[in-house]
């Protein structure tokens, strides 16, 4: 393991020799792989030492054009293999090592997972496998030969077109893979197992014929119907909306259980963690449904953002995973509702990235430096990276912002790109036809450079005489680690005046770019002040801070015509509730006037706007409340929102008991039908359950029923309620998907969640369950993540939750690094508590950092952030 050292972008240069190919040749034995490259390497200057990368390799064999070199002729250390003296002219490098993939616990380079063998190369894995440059700006053809036992190993897959080649030893067979597309390493792959094929074709605009392959392990292949359809539909989408045709004749995608993130978009050979490629409605929730569709999408949208472009670097990470989240959220917008879409992704924005932005590992979009790149595959990278991109979309409009696309396509297809390239093609494509930009592009740019989420202040002041709301508008960006002065950000600020009758007035796109400025806005002739809609659709990812009278509050969440500002101004009330009620102030008028108002959103509901009301009735996440408390008192909070949620049923009991009666007819509809009310009866069980035994039989009735979205909603219901109803759920569902690992990981979350009074020593038994995999993250996660969820027992007075999760992320560290540094970020905010809870906290962390030189590099670098 041992530090990695500091990575700096100014410090990038080219690497100095071309490889236009590399061909692998990977033999697979009972105890050990044998991978032999052959590297064609072209010097670009004559006297350039030749550095290679590689980790944990056994080196057997070094020669250059067929010559085996001399022991003087190179060095080896830790994560390198230096040649000081190669030739001059074009030669071919021949490596030949051996790797140990069954003990290979990182789940990066080359590992086992439940039989089978199967590699993980992003962002720096390939390392692991060969000697290699490892970097994203080396491209190459890639050939590869595996060679496997023909019984253990019959599917033998890579990137590319593969065909069969015939072997001499007995009971062994060979693939030989070609990628005719230039490729880096971190896109490399190879599976072997055994694994069975579920196969379709899709015809692409063009008339060409795809063959769309699915891996799985036997038995699972009864629920690959939905991912395959995904698949489909993302190809679809993508050649509609963005005129992008995939490229070659066959597409994979390998279901694997150990994994540590989502999934990966190796070039036609996408591997993806098993949860989100088998699900159906009797294994899935319907959120769980649309997250496989979305990311099917997401690693088949990378084709083409991220595999046929690629990054420069690392530091460039955000140019494929902004856009490509962006292109994603924009293809589940376009299938289903864009207004609950574009509500989900703000409300998880401000739960996990606001909070990341506020903390010690705050980092720019286009950070200028990192220890371990693993530890920036962050929701900055992705959701404020997308947030970025949807901003230019939003300034330039749709069809500018498609001629920027083509424009970069156009450019920087087959190389290797930066953001900043990116930006240029997008303004370069947009202002083709002579009309200016609109925007500071140079301004612009400081998306990508300055960490910390702005604040928006917004004043207003109505004119009755002129009939006109005055607006003021404040931006400010806090400091953050290493970056102590900001400067303004350009905000396209969407406004608009809504009348008292709900009509919609003046509305209009502020390119607000400035410390402070004012808008005058026009109402309609009325007799009363219109109210005030400002950041329609979350137009720029920013807090908003806004002094409003309460009545125009309540008069947007019953009448504006963007739903999102609906939502918003709903959640606006939510958190000033909850927040007095957290430091023993409940604001009686204002919870009256909130309440007056759902009953009323609940009466006038109408027919296809189920989960849009379910998504208004959907309280604040507890990390968004902590970050606007000072100092941050998560039990407080925990407590204050269960209570408003007693209120809540209590008040509202009859027009819950009728939604939940006409909610019943959409519980057995087809995803994506029927979500709404499924939504719904979630929303009515957890809030009635409490005091309710009637609405408790029937959630755990649900339990054993065909959908798997309304058991999970059973469980959850339930599951801070201390009845029998909660240990019958319980016990039923672990019973029935005991033997399907991917479901019981939701078991043991909930169980990890649950509140009770020795909620420690439960979760410590869950560790024990024989059906716990400690090597798979999802499991980790599962029971991990699922206790840090449980406010009042990982935040226990006497910090023995805190102690616990240091003892737990060591010993995961100790096998999994990239896991474990994620998992340390649980620790993110020590410093907004208030000073015992603090004290505990930075306990846990020191005794991590005591640790030293035991950790990886990966949690050595996110615990120093932490106690900087
Ligand atoms: N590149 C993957 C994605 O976002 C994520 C990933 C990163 C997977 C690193 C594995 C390792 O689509
Ligand atoms: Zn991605």
């Amino acid at each position: 393991m041992g530090a990695a050292g500091t990575v700096r972008l100014v410090d990038y240069s080219p690497w100095p020799f071309e490889l236009p190919t590399v061909e692998l040749d990977v033999q697979i034995q009972s105890d050990h792989v044998s991978v032999t490259s052959q590297l064609q390497l072209e010097p670009r200057q004559p006297g350039q030492a030749l550095v290679l990368q590689g980790v944990d390799l056994q080196l057997e064999s070094i020669s250059i054009d067929q010559t085996p070199l001399n022991k003087d002729q190179w060095v080896l250390d830790q994560s390198t293999l230096t040649i000081a003296q190669p030739p001059d002219q074009p030669f071919v490098l021949t490596t030949r090592c051996r790797l140990h993939p069954d003990s290979n616990r990182s789940l990066e380079g080359l590992y086992a997972s439940e039989g089978m063998l199967t590699t993980q190369c992003e962002a720096e894995g390939f390392r692991r496998i060969a000697f290699h440059p490892d970097r994203p700006d080396v491209l190459s053809r890639w050939t590869v030969r595996l060679e496997a036992d023909q019984a253990r190993f019959p599917v033998l897959l890579s990137n590319g077109n593969g065909i069969s080649i015939p072997v001499e030893a007995e009971g062994r067979h060979a693939m030989r893979w070609i990628d005719p597309s230039r490729k880096p390493s971190y896109l490399f792959a190879l599976v072997a197992g055994q694994l069975s094929e579920i196969r379709d074709e899709y015809r692409t605009a063009s008339g060409r014929s795809v063959a769309l392959r699915l891996h799985v392990e036997p038995g699972d292949e009864s629920y690959t119907a939905h991912a395959m359809a995904s698949l489909k539909r993302s190809m679809e989408w993508d050649e509609r909306v963005y005129q992008l045709e995939y490229d070659l004749d066959e597409y994979n995608i390998v279901a694997v259980r150990h994994f540590n993130m989502g999934a990966m978009e190796n070039k036609s050979l996408n591997i993806f963690n098993s949860k989100l490629v088998l699900a159906d409605a009797e294994t899935a929730t319907d959120g769980e449904l649309e997250r496989v569709e979305s990311v099917i999408a997401h690693e088949y949208f990378h084709n083409w953002t991220g595999n046929r472009i690629t990054c420069r670097d690392w530091f460039q990470l955000s140019l494929k995973e902004g856009l490509t989240v962006f292109r994603d959220q924009s293809f589940t917008a376009d299938l289903h509702s864009a207004a609950v879409k574009r509500i989900e992704d703000v409300a998880m924005l401000r739960n996990t990235q606001f909070r990341e932005d506020a903390g010690p590992t705050a980092h720019p979009v286009k950070p200028s430096e990192y220890q371990a790149i693993d530890n920036f595959y962050t929701t900055t990278i992705y959701e404020k990276g997308a947030e970025v991109i949807r901003m230019l979309h939003t300034l330039l409009g749709e069809e500018r912002f498609m001629r920027g696309i083509a424009e970069y396509v156009r450019r920087f297809d087959g190389t290797a790109a930066t953001t900043e390239d990116f930006v240029e093609s997008i303004a370069a494509g947009a202002t083709q036809d002579g009309e200016p930009l609109g925007f500071d592009l140079d301004q612009f740019r400081g998306w990508y450079h300055q960490a910390g989420t702005p604040l928006l202040s917004i004043d207003q002041r109505w004119d009755a005489e002129r009939g006109e709301m005055v607006v003021s508008l404040q931006q400010s960006t806090a400091a953050t680690p290493g970056q102590p002065v900001k400067t303004p950000m350009v905000l396209p600020v969407s406004m608009a005046l809504i009348g008292s009758d709900g009509r919609l007035n003046e509305e209009r796109l502020v390119v607000f770019d400035r410390e402070s400025a004012t808008v005058t806005l026009q109402a309609a002739p009325a007799a009363q002040a219109p109210a005030l809609s400002v950041l329609r659709s979350f137009s720029a990812p920013v807090v908003l801070r806004q002094s409003r009278p309460l009545a125009d509050t309540l008069l947007l969440l019953a009448a504006d015509d963007d739903p999102f500002s609906r939502w918003d101004a709903a959640q606006s009330l939510y958190r000033d509730v909850l927040l007095a009620r957290a430091s023993d102030q409940p604001d009686q008028p204002k919870e009256a006037a909130l309440i007056d108002a759902l009953r009323q959103r609940l009466g006038a509901l109408t027919a296809g706007h189920e989960s849009e009301l379910a998504t208004l009735l959907g309280l604040p996440g507890l990390a968004e409340l902590e970050s606007l408390q000072s100092p941050a008192d998560p039990p407080a909070l925990y407590r204050a929102v269960m209570a408003f949620r007693e209120r809540l049923a209590e008040e509202l009991r009859d027009p819950l008991h009728q939604l939940l009666s006409a909610a019943r007819v959409g519980w057995t509809q087809a995803w994506p039908a029927g979500q709404g009310h499924r939504q719904l009866t979630a929303v009515a069980w957890t809030w009635l359950a409490a005091d309710d035994q009637e609405i408790r039989r029937e959630a755990l009735s649900a339990v054993s029923g065909p959908s798997m979205t309304l058991a999970r909603a059973a469980l959850r219901a339930l599951q801070p309620v201390d009845c029998t109803e909660r240990d019958e759920a319980s016990r039923l569902f672990e019973q029935r998907w005991q033997h399907k690992p991917v479901i019981l990981d939701a078991w043991f979350s909930m169980e990890a969640s649950m509140p009770r009074s020795d909620a420690l020593d439960h979760v410590r038994g869950l560790l024990q369950h024989p059906r716990f995999d400690p090597l798979a993250p999802n499991s980790l996660r599962a029971v991990l993540g699922g206790f840090t969820a449980n406010t009042l027992a990982f935040h226990a007075d006497d910090g023995s939750g805190y102690q616990f999760m240091a003892e737990q992320i060591l010993d995961v560290d100790s096998r999994n690094p990239i896991t474990a540094s994620r998992m340390a970020k649980v620790f993110s905010r020590w410093k907004t508590y208030a000073d015992d809870r603090s004290a505990l906290m930075h306990q846990a962390i020191r005794s991590l950092a005591d640790r030293g030189g035991e950790l990886s590099a990966n949690t050595q670098e996110v615990v120093t952030l932490l106690l900087s």
